[in-house]
């Protein structure tokens, strides 16, 4: 898998559909390896620098377990406090100094993961750009649905939340066109998804609609992809407050689910999904959380030339 070598993850527009199913299969490769039940040196010696100038919980340490792992070590920081970035140094030069320090960097910035990926030869993964874009989330997701379902292709699938701010949602909404599932856009009024990205995913001829109640799509989804509403990106206080706790998907809601209903949240959650529902069979939203970790060592793989 020699053209893999070297590459930035930016975006997830970087991936055809067969790109993603190479990937979603390597990764089913790795699930023994993720779980702890096999051991694998493949990384041995090689070192992954994880930047994150964002808070981060799942995406930092998944990266970390996939790399240790895999025989690798890790560095970095999970918050600029502390760092030079505090004296004013610039994200080039971070990212050109950590060059030395390190063969892959895995980067959490608000905005500039393009830019960083430009002062460095080393393969860069967007871990997350703001309100933009989050792609190696999409391919766990990607896989989880998969890996649950069977298949992505046929599936009705429910993104619900803040479509406007959520990059997790940008993300996947895009990844899906290209699979053939048809898509439902569920969001407070004022939090739609951007309209290019509605365009961009209505020209491949996947089947979109929109709908600000909830209770409209449960019935007849196979995938409730739930979100935050995310407070740290609205500009004013009080908007937030008007929308926050639009939605609750608790047990009483999900009386009218088909029975294989699948709730993802690419988590943290706050309000959005009663506890109550983890014990359901609809939970999966752990499980895609735990799926980062097979997926990211694929990626690791991939990108450092190993493996295959
Ligand atoms: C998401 C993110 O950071 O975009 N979390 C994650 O990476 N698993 C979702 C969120 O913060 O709401």
């Amino acid at each position: 898998m020699a053209s893999w070598k070297g590459r930035d993850i930016l975006s997830i527009r970087d991936f055809s559909r067969g790109d993603i199913e190479t990937i979603l299969k390597y990764a089913r490769k790795m699930a023994p390896i993720a779980e702890g039940q096999k051991s694998s040196r493949s990384l041995d010696g090689r070192i992954l620098a994880s930047l994150f100038f964002e808070p981060s919980t799942r995406t930092r340490l998944s990266f970390e377990s996939a790399i240790i792992r895999l025989g690798g070590g890790v560095l970095g920081f999970s918050s600029v406090e502390g760092t030079s970035v505090q004296k004013g140094e610039t994200l080039a030069d971070t990212v050109r100094m950590v060059e030395g320090y390190a063969d892959v960097i895995v980067l959490r910035h608000p905005g500039a993961a393009r830019l960083a990926a430009e002062f460095t030869e080393r393969p860069v993964i967007n871990a997350g750009d703001g309100a933009g874009q989050h792609p190696t989330q999409t391919l766990q997701d990607l896989y989880t649905i998969w890996d649950e379902k069977g298949k992505i292709e046929g599936q009705s699938i429910a993104l619900v939340g803040d479509l406007k701010y959520g990059r997790t949602v940008h993300s996947i909404a895009t990844a899906l066109a290209g699979f053939g599932a048809s898509l439902t856009l569920v969001s407070p009024p004022g939090l739609e998804m951007p309209w290019e990205i509605v365009e961009e995913v209505k020209a491949t001829g996947t089947p979109v609609s929109m709908t600000h109640r909830l209770e409209d799509v449960v019935p007849t989804a196979d995938v409730l992809y739930v979100t935050r509403i995310q407070k740290e990106r609205f500009p004013d206080p009080q908007e937030y407050e008007r929308v926050a706790g639009s939605y609750r998907v608790d047990l009483a809601i999900l009386r009218e689910a088909k029975k294989d209903l699948i709730v993802l949240h690419p988590l943290p959650r706050v309000t959005e999904i009663d506890p109550a529902v983890d014990r359901t069979p609809h939970a999966k939203y752990f499980r895609q959380a735990f799926n980062a970790v097979p997926v990211r060592m694929a990626l690791l793989e991939m990108l450092l030339g190993v493996g295959g």
